[in-house]
């Protein structure tokens, strides 16, 4: 099988990763990939937003199977541009995407099933949102209701902060169009835990927990990222938790997509809060997780190919998934300043001699090839993960790997999966 894999982060190189240790798999593309995948499959410069250069590279080259990583192109439409030419492409269409796209269609679609969510209120208009700011109960979380790179987000303490934020989103359009209507919600205590689903329309199967570390510094501080780190399983997940998530969230929710006519067929990753009351919906995401792919997959015995194409055709009741029982550890390697503006062209090194140790994989993110040399080329640069007995086996393998590769004003957490029993990550900026 050809198989083309749209996307340049971790992700997309776990996947492309993975895929090619199918037996089925014979060439792998990547649009526009990056340094790593260059390694296991062949990168072709189209970027991920280029919609019509996509379509028509899969038909030109009688692509069998497209793997959507990022949620853009999903949002996009991707899926129904592949649909209307008779390619295969794993990933949401456009009216399912909106899951993720759009906060305020999730948020509905939870209320009116009564998935436990945060209550949340959206405006559209910054004086009323001013106005309910008088009277919330601190603290609130406010959202930019289009995509913002997981950075349109702002947990605020005190109504100052909340009212500076409104200002911001709403009317100096800090994130551009994805604030011109916004979110206030309830602020959740508990631990963040990411599930991700294979749902085929009509049926499901869970991958293995995850968790991820969303803000930029140690101990939980600074502002929110794409993910500065992983590891898998959670550790705060658990038999009871999974049949009230099965039951509390994943079957309203396709009660719910069934009456609005919308057929998911893809990744469906629901973001949750663990609270003292069961999960709690915080988000849903249309795509893998990045850097929780990172850590997933690397437990992942089973072939994914025939995972994603049961995907596609309806047959994932029939699937069930083995799973390695280590644990993984994924440390994010950041540039400078990122998640702000960051540094880029920076030489890496080491990337061989850490490769060189037992189970520790290292995927791309923003990497380039230069010569003989690779280079920095985004805000999150590598993901080294490890797999260990222990999660502290682990975590400390991961570490080690990450000691072999260095760059100038490389950036990293170092208590990934360290506070991984602490009673709330969630804390307050
Ligand atoms: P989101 O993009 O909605 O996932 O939000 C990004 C991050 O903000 C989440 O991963 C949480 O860490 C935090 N967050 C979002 N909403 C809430 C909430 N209602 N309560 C507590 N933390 C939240
Ligand atoms: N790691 C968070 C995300 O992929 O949305």
């Amino acid at each position: 099988m050809k198989i083309l894999v749209i996307g340049n982060g971790g992700r997309e190189h776990a996947l492309a990763w993975k895929l090619r240790q199918s037996p089925h798999a014979d060439r792998i593309f990547c649009a526009p990939g990056n340094a790593g995948t260059s390694q296991i499959a062949e990168n072709v410069p189209i970027r991920a937003s280029d919609l019509p250069g996509l379509v028509g590279f899969a038909k030109q080259n009688r692509v069998d199977l497209t793997v959507v990583g990022p949620d853009d192109p999903l949002a996009a439409g991707i899926i129904d541009l592949f649909a209307a030419e008779k390619l295969r492409a794993f990933g949401p269409d456009k009216s399912a995407a909106r899951i993720e796209s759009s906060k305020i269609f999730a948020k509905e679609l939870m209320r009116a099933r009564k998935i436990p969510t945060a209550e949340a209120r959206t405006f559209s208009n910054s004086k009323e949102a001013l106005r309910y700011c008088e009277q919330v109960k601190f603290p609130v979380v406010i959202k930019a209701d289009g995509l913002a790179l997981g950075k349109g987000v702002i947990i605020a303490r005190d109504s100052a902060t909340a009212k500076a934020t409104i200002d911001e989103m709403m009317n100096q359009h800090r994130f551009g169009d994805a604030g011109r209507r916004i979110v206030i919600e309830e602020f959740l205590h508990g631990t963040e835990c990411s599930m991700h689903a294979l749902l085929d329309g009509k049926h499901y199967v869970l991958l293995e927990s995850a968790r991820d570390h969303k803000r930029a510094w140690d101990g939980d501080q600074g502002p929110n990222t794409g993910g500065m780190g992983s590891f898998s399983p959670a550790n705060n997940w658990n038999s009871k938790l999974q049949s009230l998530f099965d039951s509390e969230i994943m079957e309203p929710l396709l009660h719910g997509l069934l009456q609005e006519c919308v057929t998911f067929r893809g990744l469906l990753y629901p973001g949750l809060i663990i609270t003292r009351d069961g999960p709690r919906v915080l988000e849903f995401n249309c795509r893998f997780g990045d850097p929780e792919t990172q850590a997933l997959l690397p437990r992942m015995k089973s072939d994914l190919l025939p995972l994603l194409e049961a995907t596609i055709d309806g047959t994932i009741e029939r699937c069930a998934i083995e799973w390695d029982a280590r644990t993984a550890v994924t440390v994010v390697l950041a540039s400078a300043g990122y998640p702000g503006k960051y540094e880029t062209e920076k030489s890496i090194s080491g990337l061989d001699e850490a490769a060189k140790l037992d189970d520790v994989q290292i995927f791309h993110a923003g990497t380039k090839r230069d010569g003989d040399e690779v280079k920095t080329a985004g805000g999150r640069v590598l993901a080294v993960t490890a797999l260990g007995l222990t999660l502290e086996a682990a975590r400390a393998r991961a570490y080690q790997a990450v000691s072999r590769i260095d760059f100038e004003n490389r950036h990293y957490r170092r208590d990934i999966a360290l506070n991984a029993v602490a009673a709330n990550v969630t804390e307050l900026l």
